[in-house]
C-alpha cells in the first residue's frame, strides 16, 4: 500500500507513550518519518517501546508525570533542546480510575482521575501550545474517548474527565484562530487493551468482553490501538490542514446510532 501520510522530520511529542495506544502511535509516527519525544511515568516500559523502534528512528524517552507542571516544562525543554521545535503533540496519557457507582466513589479517586485526565491535558496544552504559537505551526491531538460523548455506568468520573477534554479541545481550537496551529481530539471506542478489561471488570466482574458490548458496535468487533494511531497520524499531517476543533470518533460506529 502506498505510504500516503508522511511526517518526515516532524517532531512529535507523545504522552502516555508506554501505554497501548501511545506505543502504537509512537511506532506509526516513527515509521512515517517523525522524530519522537516519548513521555510516560513508567520509565522501564517506555524504554522498551523506544527500544523496539526501527534503528533508523530518532527518539528520546522522558520519564515524567503529566500532572506535575515542572515535569511538563522539562519534557517540553527536552524536545526543544534536542530538536528545536514541536510539530505534533499527542496529549494522550490517561487513567480509567476506579470503576464503581458514584455513591461508592471516593473523593481521592475522583480527584486523581481529574488530575491526570484533565489537569495533565491542560498542562500539556498550555506549555506545548506556547511553543507552537511562536512557530505559528503545529497540530495538537488530545485523547478523549466516546466516554466524552456518552454516559455509561460506573465510569461517571472518567466520562466527566473526557467530556472536559472535548471542551478544552474545542475551546483551545477557537483560541488558535488565525494561527497555523490546529487542535483536535480523538474519541476511541472499545479498544482491545488493559484499560478496557479493567472497565469491564469493574462493571461486570470479569475482564472478558461481554457479547452485549460487541452487539452495540456496528463493526461487531473491538478496535485495535493501531486504528487509533492511524487517525492520530492523519490529524498530525498536512492532509488534515482544514481539520480543527473536531472530536474524531474511532469507534466502529458505536456512537452513530
Ligand atoms: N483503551 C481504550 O479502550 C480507550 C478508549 C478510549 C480512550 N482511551 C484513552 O486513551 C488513552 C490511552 O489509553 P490506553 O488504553 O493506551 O491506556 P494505558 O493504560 O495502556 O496507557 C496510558 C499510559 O498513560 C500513562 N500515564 C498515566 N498517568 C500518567 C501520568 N500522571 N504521567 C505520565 N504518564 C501517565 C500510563 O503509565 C500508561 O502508560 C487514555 O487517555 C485513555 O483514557 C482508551
Amino acid at each position: 500500500m502506498p505510504d500516503r501520510i508522511r511526517l518526515d522530520g516532524r517532531v512529535a511529542v507523545v504522552t502516555g507513550a508506554a501505554g497501548v495506544i501511545g506505543a502504537a502511535t509512537v511506532r506509526l509516527l516513527a515509521e512515517r518519518g517523525a522524530r519522537i519525544v516519548a513521555i510516560d511515568r513508567r520509565t522501564e516500559d517506555l524504554k522498551a517501546v523506544i527500544g523496539d523502534l526501527p534503528a533508523s528512528a530518532e527518539a528520546v524517552a522522558v520519564g515524567a508525570d503529566v500532572t506535575v507542571e515542572d515535569d511538563v516544562l522539562r519534557y517540553v525543554g527536552v524536545a526543544m533542546d534536542r530538536f528545536g521545535r514541536i510539530d505534533v503533540f499527542f496529549n494522550n496519557a490517561g487513567i480509567e480510575g476506579e470503576v464503581k457507582p458514584i455513591t461508592d466513589y471516593s473523593l481521592d479517586a475522583f480527584r486523581r482521575v481529574i488530575d491526570v485526565n484533565v489537569v495533565g491535558v491542560f498542562l500539556g496544552l498550555k506549555h506545548v501550545l506556547a511553543v507552537m504559537l511562536k512557530q505559528n505551526a503545529g497540530s495538537i491531538i488530545n485523547t478523549a474517548s466516546i466516554a466524552g460523548l456518552l454516559g455509561s455506568p460506573h465510569t461517571a468520573v472518567y466520562s466527566a474527565s473526557k467530556h472536559a477534554v472535548i471542551g478544552l479541545t474545542k475551546s483551545v481550537a477557537t483560541e488558535c484562530a488565525g494561527t497555523g496551529v490546529r487542535v483536535n481530539c480523538v474519541c476511541p471506542g472499545l479498544i482491545e487493551s488493559r484499560m478496557l478489561g479493567a472497565i469491564f471488570e469493574g462493571r461486570y466482574g470479569s475482564t472478558a468482553t461481554p457479547p452485549r458490548a460487541i452487539e452495540r458496535v456496528p463493526a461487531r468487533r473491538l478496535g485495535q490501538a493501531d486504528e487509533v494511531a492511524a487517525i492520530v497520524a492523519f490529524l498530525a499531517s498536512d492532509d488534515a490542514s482544514y481539520v480543527s476543533g473536531s472530536a474524531y470518533t474511532v469507534d466502529g460506529g458505536r456512537t452513530a446510532g
